[in-house]
């Protein structure tokens, strides 16, 4: 499958890039700067080797070549990279991965105006949006290792058809998806990250994650 990174050139979009590459899927990494997503496509080949399906560009053209769109950007340039896209985005599916924090106090719930950034970007991009909302509570550390991810990643959204497509695209990043119902759900889902981050500080334990028993 061609799958969008747009921020790729970030923490998160590198760790899923490289994990989509290996598994055999094809992504194009999406940036403001195109030569700054062409120069991590060239390292992300170098890792993965000269067969890695994987090119560089601006976001408009990333979003325009690919059926799946990863929207890996801080929630500060969240609602303006939806709007800059939405044209763009009218079907594709779109795996939001935005987390609202409020930095620095990135250990704190913040429940931002819409109530999440996944419902925020259903309001942008209208209600027939192919949105899925995924994977707040991996970390990029664990991304650009080379282990199994231990945690479970929870996705939730409206869009049934979408959400299929999400969670084997989460599997072949080599997690556990777990449907998580509605897109309202994102609002749990988001807030947990904040948690995490503490947990993470608290124990001083680098990347923390979630587990979900009795299935
Ligand atoms: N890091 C984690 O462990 C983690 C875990 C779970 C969820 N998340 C979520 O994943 C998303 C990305 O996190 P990250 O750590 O990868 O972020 P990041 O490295 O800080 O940023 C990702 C990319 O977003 C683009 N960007 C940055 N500022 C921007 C702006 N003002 N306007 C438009 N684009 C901007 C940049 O790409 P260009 O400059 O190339 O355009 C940047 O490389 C966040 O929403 C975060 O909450 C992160």
């Amino acid at each position: 499958m061609k799958i969008a990174v747009v921020g790729g050139t970030g923490k998160e979009g590198h760790g899923m890039a490289l994990r989509w590459l290996r598994a055999g899927h094809e992504v194009f990494i999406g940036s403001r700067d195109a030569a700054k997503a062409k120069a991590k496509a060239d390292e992300l080949r170098a890792i993965v080797g000269d067969t890695a399906k994987v090119q560089g560009g601006d976001n408009v053209s990333a979003v325009r070549s690919s059926a799946v769109v990863l929207l890996s950007v801080p929630y500060s340039a969240h609602g303006e990279t939806l709007q800059s896209l939405k044209a763009e985005l009218a079907d594709r599916i779109i795996i939001d991965i935005t987390v609202p924090l409020v930095p620095p106090q990135v250990r704190r719930v913040h429940l931002p105006k819409g109530q999440s950034a996944a419902l925020e970007a259903r309001a942008i991009l209208g209600e027939g949006a192919q949105l899925v909302a995924a994977l707040h509570h991996v970390s990029s550390l664990h991304l650009a290792a080379e282990h199994d991810i231990e945690c479970d990643v929870l996705a939730c959204s409206d869009h049934e058809a979408a959400l299929e497509v999400a969670m084997d695209l989460i599997r072949d990043l080599g997690a556990r998806a777990i449907h998580a119902g509605p897109l309202a759900n994102a609002v749990a889902l988001e807030s947990l990250t904040p948690v995490l981050l503490h947990i993470n500080k608290h124990y001083k334990g680098p990347g923390v994650g979630i587990r979900i028993t009795g299935l």
